[in-house]
């Protein structure tokens, strides 16, 4: 059940030092290949971390203790040069595509039983002087994953009421 996914999906904040099988990676970012966008321009790229030296600069731009025991953090980058622009309003979709690509991403990551964080609060600047970055991408979000050292806590979210009308 979809709604049993989005339950199980939370913002997991401690890792075990367990790897991640490259299988599960793969079926994860195929999760991710498959996301929609904006005129189909899938303007992302996505670059998987497993190694300390890269992590290590990750670190510097989110100086959080907890990101340091994921074993794999996913950098994930926006083209926005070659994003759709709605004409009537000169809009850029990158950000919505890279938000729909994330959210498979972390839903699938999920289903694969492994926890996953969204991380939009770093450094960017920083993160983009000093992070190896493709020619032309943005960094929009990095994704912490591992298996959980931790537990889900409760969901606090707005009434149905609150956010739907009809
Ligand atoms: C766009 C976005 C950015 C976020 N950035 C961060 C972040 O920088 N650091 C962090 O610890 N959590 C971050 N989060 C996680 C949220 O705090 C979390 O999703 C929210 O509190 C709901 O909790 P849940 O994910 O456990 O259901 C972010 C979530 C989203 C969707």
């Amino acid at each position: 059940m979809f709604k049993e996914l989005c339950t199980a999906r939370y913002s997991c904040r401690n890792y075990t030092d367990r790897p991640i099988e490259e299988e599960k990676l793969r079926y994860i970012m195929e999760c991710v290949r498959l996301a929609p966008s904006a005129v189909n321009r899938q303007p992302w790229r996505f670059i998987v971390i497993k190694d300390q030296p890269r992590l290590d600069l990750i670190y510097n731009a989110y100086a959080r203790e907890w990101i340091r025991n994921a074993p794999v953090i996913v950098v994930c980058l926006a083209d926005r040069q070659n994003a759709w622009v709605r004409p009537s309003d000169g809009k850029n979709h990158a950000d919505i595509d890279l938000a729909i690509a994330i959210e498979h991403l972390v839903l699938a990551a999920a289903e694969q039983g492994l926890g996953s964080c969204w991380v939009c609060n770093f450094d960017a600047p920083l993160f983009s002087q000093t992070f190896p970055l493709p020619e032309g991408y943005e960094p929009i979000a990095l994704v912490p994953l591992g298996y959980a050292a931790d537990q889900p806590s409760e969901k606090h979210r707005k009434n149905m009421a609150d956010i739907m009308a009809e």
